[in-house]
């Protein structure tokens, strides 16, 4: 379809057929899509939700946690900062896990994520099923290592993963997923979650013994390896702080949560995005050798802009507000409707992004969406920020690397299949 007449065909179909039109031109052809809106009609107001396209509209919505709140995640969540907006538990627990995600780890966790990723590399002689083999396996392992969720098997904290992310992230009423899948969904996440949490009292009720054992004999006897689950163990939160052993392991399994199915999803999709375009695989691959990983690590962002994990962020409108005030377009949002702040079509608006169709690896840093944006930007950003590119980089530096066949998603919203070879020395 034309770039020019998605609105024409939108504003003469049918209320009932609208809203249809709109998912499917979000699944399949988003860009020519939000091209027209940007262009047109920047804020769309459709009957199940209102999509937000302007970069500037979309900073505004996601700076305002108390007007577009994350209602929708409520229910998919318990009690986890991740719900809350903008209060106390959020601010407190937030700057917490920020302080044990100790950002001077960095270039270490760039280290173990790129031992770990050789190691499944060499050990897959020139051939890999790579997101099950791969984007999921070595997030998974970090999660072990770094994060100190130990004694898990990593096909269990993959599956906890997938089913929050899958049900928090892809199953709200503008997903349009049908009933009986959506409750699938649902009836999974449940079963999962209590899996997890099972795990979670294990976990802590064991790491704790070892943490007390540690500070009794002085350190001298029994030493632990650092990983985030022991710094939290080891802390000491005056109780005015509400940090208790219950707190402690909900964000524990938030750690979890976050890491494995995003980075997944963001490496496979890059992957892809690179291999299709010999022109700048080239040129990443040339950079992938370079001991200076930043300009390599813009090729990852460049190609995350045009494949990102989400198209949009949702947030419900808890009060009558006008978006976009003193603009052509200014629109009243009603309470209690969702609003996506469309991230995707953000990120190719030319008022932030210079020739916006292009692929332009030296790009400002700060205009991207990928970790979010405003109160609720990602906890593991920084972790991601390294981990991401560098799993890319491990597969780009073997030679003749080639796909068998595209991604395949088996009907869901997350990579699942991609089979790759390279020539083997
Ligand atoms: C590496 C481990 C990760 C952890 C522990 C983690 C954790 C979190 C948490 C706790 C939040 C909510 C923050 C808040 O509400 O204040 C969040 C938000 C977010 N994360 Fe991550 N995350 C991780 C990796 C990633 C990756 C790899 C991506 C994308 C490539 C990603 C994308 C996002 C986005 C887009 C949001 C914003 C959601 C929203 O505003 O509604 N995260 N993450």
């Amino acid at each position: 379809m034309s770039a020019s007449h998605y609105l024409e065909q939108y504003d003469a179909a049918a209320d009932s057929e609208k809203f249809g039109l709109v998912r499917r031109w979000i699944d399949t052809e988003p860009l020519p899509f939000f091209k027209e809106l940007r262009e047109k009609r920047p804020i769309l107001v459709t009957s199940k939700c209102t999509l937000v396209t302007r970069f500037d509209d979309v900073r505004e919505v996601l700076n305002m946690p108390k007007v577009f709140t994350v209602a929708p995640y409520a229910p998919k969540m318990g009690n986890y900062l991740m719900m809350h907006d903008d209060d106390a538990l959020h601010t407190r627990e937030k700057s917490l896990m920020q302080c044990m995600l100790n950002r001077d780890d960095l270039p270490a966790v760039r280290e173990m994520v790129g031992k770990v990723s050789r190691e499944i590399l060499d050990n897959a002689h020139g051939n890999i099923e790579l997101v099950g083999n791969y984007c999921r396996m070595v997030p998974a392992t970090l999660v072990r290592e770094y994060f100190g969720l130990t004694g898990a098997k990593r096909a269990d904290l993959i599956e906890w993963s997938y089913w929050n992310q899958c049900d928090t992230f892809h199953n709200h009423p503008f997903d349009a997923q049908p009933p009986e899948k959506s409750q699938h969904i649902i009836d999974r996440h449940n079963e999962t979650s209590k899996e997890l949490g099972k795990f979670i009292v294990e976990l802590i009720a064991r790491r704790l013994l070892q943490v007390k054992a540690e500070q009794l004999t002085f350190s001298t006897l029994i030493r632990l390896d650092d990983d985030i689950v022991t710094r939290m163990l080891r802390t000491d939160y005056p109780k005015q702080l509400d940090f208790d052993i219950k707190r402690l392991g909900i964000n524990a399994g938030g750690l979890l949560i976050g890491a494995i199915e995003t980075t997944s999803q963001a490496v496979a999709q890059v992957m892809q995005y690179l291999l299709d375009r010999p022109e700048w695989l080239a040129k990443a691959t040339t950079a992938a050798q370079q001991e200076n990983t930043a300009e390599f690590d813009g090729f990852v962002w460049e190609a995350l802009r045009f494949v990102p994990i989400t198209p949009y962020l949702f947030r419900t409108c808890e009060s009558d507000y006008t978006a976009a005030k003193g603009t052509e377009h200014a629109t009243l949002l009603r309470a209690g409707t969702y609003v996506l702040p469309v991230t995707l079509s953000a990120m190719f608006d030319e008022r932030a992004f210079e020739s916006p169709d292009e692929f332009i690896p030296k790009r400002n840093w700060y205009n991207y969406f990928h970790f979010g944006f405003g109160s609720h930007e990602c906890l593991g950003r920084y972790v991601g920020m390294v981990m991401i590119p560098e799993m890319v980089r491990q597969v780009l530096i073997r030679r003749n690397i080639a796909a068998k066949a595209p991604i395949d998603y088996k009907d869901g919203p997350f990579p699942e299949q991609y089979h790759l070879s390279w020539a083997v020395e």
